[in-house]
């Protein structure tokens, strides 16, 4: 994969994973950009941080993200509402791998009350070391996009 930049946030339920995960980012070589959000004292809402990390992914060529709220679930349906984005709320490294190599998947989604900081790095090093596989894939891909209105 060609990554310029990986792009994280996440919500105040989010802040200590993120952190960790940016180590773990960092530690794998990709320059990491945190949009916040800065604390785990402070309520905020997932849809903003899901929304900045969408436009800052579809703006800037290559580049990933990665996306954290307690479940995962919030802020994933939040990123998928950009056309472009193809947000994947992932469980493990089975599910990491699917959704790049089938959904070429260009943001990955998991949530901090779900997994540990073992399956993170592992989610992170297959997500970010899979390549789409094309083929019947790139079909259904493209109608992700031509289904939006
Ligand atoms: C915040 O308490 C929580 O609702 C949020 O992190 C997320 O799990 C929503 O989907």
């Amino acid at each position: 994969m060609n990554i310029s930049k990986v792009f994280i946030a996440g919500d105040h339920a989010a802040y200590d994973l993120k952190n960790k995960c940016k180590e773990i980012l960092a530690n794998l070589g990709f320059e990491v950009i945190d949009l916040g959000t800065d604390s785990p004292d402070i309520s905020v809402d997932y849809p903003d941080f899901a929304y900045e990390l969408s436009k800052k992914v579809l703006e800037t060529k290559d580049s990933y993200g990665v996306l954290i709220c307690g479940t995962g679930i919030g802020i994933s349906i939040a990123a998928n509402r950009n056309a472009g984005i193809r947000c994947a709320l992932c469980h493990d490294s089975f599910t990491a791998k699917m959704a790049r190599e089938h959904n070429d998947a260009n943001v990955l989604c998991f949530g901090s009350r779900v997994v540990g900081i073992g399956v993170v790095e592992d989610m992170c090093k297959v997500f970010f070391n899979t390549e789409f596989a094309c083929g019947r894939h790139e079909r259904r891909v493209k109608k992700l996009n031509s289904c939006l209105n």
